[in-house]
């Protein structure tokens, strides 16, 4: 089985691969959050793994409060793994989420980088492709080590010096994650889907328009990528950047 959490796609195309090598169900972390379903009891020979992306260096809010309450069901040792997706480096997520459920292996993984603020704009479709093909190639890596069952921290993609800005970037996304930084224009019709998708429930369609009801989200940045109408922005930092939603599969 494996567990996922995805704002645009990149962990869940990832968690889809790995399934193939873990055996059983793919499952949503934010719905198990979302219904308080903390218990899973995994088939004899299944490989129990997470799918995320890194945030700030961090694991998402939502991942973190899944991993305190998991439990899984079993009294024999089962093999299991994490994999962090990034847009260049994870910082200390892996080692944040092995505290937090300790697993038998953990990979890093670069696809496309989705923090918009902090770029110029989204990647081009050609430019995407090429990234998401080298994905492609360290996933087959990672799939070769699971099929092998190796142990240990085999993650490659930590980066310098990323103790120290760890503990920096766990407070940057504590900052980050207030919701009054983002906005729906005139561009919004009401459609709802940003509402349906969010894993915090932090947005509500209120009279037509995407509102933000509760103080903080997890920062997936999915209503802001998945709006059909790019009418959703996060202070004066995403207009014009375009929009990323992974292309290899449908969310
Ligand atoms: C709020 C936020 C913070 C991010 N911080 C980092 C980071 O510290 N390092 C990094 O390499 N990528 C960072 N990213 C990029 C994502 O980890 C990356 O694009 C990921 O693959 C997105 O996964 P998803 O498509 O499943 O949501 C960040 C993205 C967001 C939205």
């Amino acid at each position: 089985m494996v567990f996922y959490y995805s704002g645009t796609g990149n962990s869940k195309y990832a968690a889809e691969k790995l399934l193939a090598v873990a055996g059983g169900e793919l499952v949503s972390i934010a719905d198990c959050v979302k219904n308080e379903t903390f218990e899973f009891t995994p088939a004899v020979g299944e490989i129990v793994g997470f799918v995320f992306p890194v945030y700030c260096y961090t694991v998402p809010m939502t991942v973190q409060d899944f991993a305190r309450k998991l439990k899984i069901n079993t009294d024999r040792e089962v093999y299991s793994f994490a994999v962090a997706t990034c847009g260049a480096t994870t910082g200390s997520a892996l080692r944040t989420f092995n505290k937090l459920f300790p697993v038998s292996a953990m990979f890093g993984l670069p696809m496309v980088d989705n923090y918009i603020p902090f770029l110029d704009a989204v990647p081009t479709e050609s430019e995407a492709e090429e990234i998401l093909s080298n994905s492609d190639i360290i996933l087959d890596d990672i799939i070769y080590n699971l099929s092998h069952r190796q142990s240990g921290d085999l993650n490659r993609y930590e980066g310098k010096g990323s103790k120290f800005i760890s503990l920096i970037a766990g407070k940057g996304y504590a900052n980050r994650r207030p919701t009054s930084d983002f906005s729906s224009n005139d561009k919004c019709v009401g459609c709802g889907l940003c509402e349906s998708i969010c894993p915090t429930s932090s947005v509500k369609v209120i009279d037509g328009k995407a509102v933000w009801t509760e103080q903080n989200c997890d920062l997936c940045f999915g209503c802001l990528h998945r709006c059909p109408n790019e009418a959703i922005n996060y202070k004066n930092k995403t207009q014009g950047k375009g929009r990323y939603i992974n292309p290899r599969i449908k969310l």
